[in-house]
């Protein structure tokens, strides 16, 4: 167990905290404000207690440079608005700057850092980076579930320094995704979607010991469907992993695991939003041709069913390119069987919670997580190095 916020008083106390507001970004405008909203108990939590907050967190990838695109003033912005309270915010996240504005502060406000991430010394946990990022704060908060598999400097170097708990965003991913990785109620059944099989072949090998059904979608079943002898055309194919697809087609026979793969697809003649397309058999994909959405009729009726009866469904990735319109209906069917089912329905962040969002079934969920990479190391049953570092309850 680790120190949570309950087990600190924060009064009159300097506490920084590590969310993670990497949000997307259209110029100066905040596109999706999921995981500002997401960190707002432990904000509010904190100011109510009488700390003084700084918040600090990475945008993007702006490679160790300072870049200002990747600033997060329209994240302060955002945030003072929902918070309807002024935030301070301070053009760096280290340094004399932050100093002098931390000790202008009062119990109650609220200051946010310059991204992280504008220094090189971030990402390789640099030690003395730490100290300073810690230098003018007396706890930690980790409530960036999202960044929590990273091992940087403000999620984890930190924690060297300060005394540290875990936020209130953190404990809800931790307990909602713990819950049904440790005690799934059966059967459970795992979506497994997104363009690529090599990102998650660890994630299918730990789910193949624990769920009853993986179903296949997106550029990862097009994989298994070529090392299942199918001719796929142009669709997006890792032809280097067809081996890996055709053992973990065998682990999964071994372990009585159902892996699903699509009977029926939409294909295209070209990867755009207005290509000409058609719903085929799997076995009648023209060699010029290219899957964009795994949910054909028969297909979308397979997996419907499956997680009507289920009483656990997580789902990483979409099942199509849903950003096209006319590929958008098999990922569109799937959140609306995971709306209407009865069964516990976790989300892995990223594109699979866009798709939700997108489909407005956000609250129809058990929980969609916050976190994209971090979910999927959380499925891997692999620890997540922020959490690791925190302190623990004695
Ligand atoms: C995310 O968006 O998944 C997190 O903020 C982590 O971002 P990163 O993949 O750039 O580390």
């Amino acid at each position: 167990m680790k120190k949570s916020l309950k087990d600190y008083n924060f009064k009159n106390k300097r506490v920084l905290v590590r969310v993670d507001f990497n949000v997307p970004l259209d110029g100066d405008k905040v596109t999706d404000t999921n995981r500002i909203k997401a960190a707002l108990p432990t904000i509010n939590y904190l100011i109510d207690e009488n700390a003084k907050v700084i918040l600090m967190s990475h945008l993007g990838r702006p490679g160790g440079e300072i870049k200002d695109e990747f600033k997060m003033d329209p994240v302060a912005k955002e945030l003072a608005n929902l918070l309807n309270k002024k935030v301070i915010k301070v053009d760096d996240c280290i340094g004399e700057e932050v100093k002098k504005a931390v000790n202008r502060m009062q119990n109650g406000d609220v200051l946010l850092l310059e991204n992280t991430r504008f220094y090189p010394n971030e990402k390789k946990n640099d030690s003395e980076f730490s100290k300073k990022l810690a230098e003018n704060a007396d706890i930690f908060v980790l409530d960036a579930f999202g960044a929590a598999h990273r091992a940087h400097a403000s999620t984890v170097g930190v924690t060297d320094y300060l005394p540290s708990a875990a936020g209130f965003l953190l404990m809800r991913e931790l307990n909602a995704l713990g819950d049904v990785m440790n005690n799934p109620e059966h059967p459970f059944v795992a979506i497994m979607g997104g363009a690529k099989i090599s990102d998650k072949i660890s994630v299918i090998e730990n789910l193949l010991e624990i769920v009853d059904y993986i179903l296949t979608g997106g550029g990862i079943a097009n994989t298994f469907l070529k090392a299942k002898g199918y001719e796929v055309g142009k669709s997006l194919v890792e032809d280097d992993k067809i081996d890996t697809a055709l053992k973990l087609i065998k682990l999964a026979e071994n372990k009585g695991v159902n892996l699903l793969l699509p009977e029926d697809v939409i294909i295209a003649d070209q990867f755009s939003k207005d290509a000409q397309s058609r719903e085929v058999k799997v076995s009648e994909i023209p060699t010029d041709w290219e899957i964009l959405d795994s949910g054909g009729t028969l297909t979308l009726k397979r997996y419907t069913k499956i997680i009507k009866d289920a009483k656990t469904v997580i789902w990483n990735g979409p099942i199509g390119v849903f950003e096209f319109d006319q590929f958008a209906k098999g990922t569109n069917k799937i959140a609306h069987a995971l709306a209407e089912t009865d069964a516990k329905t976790i989300i892995g962040g990223g594109e699979s919670a866009a798709a939700v969002k997108k489909a407005n079934l956000l609250d129809k969920m058990t929980h969609v997580s916050t976190g994209g990479g971090a979910s999927l190391r959380f499925f891997e049953g692999k620890p997540l190095p922020a959490v690791e570092a925190l302190d623990d309850l004695k």
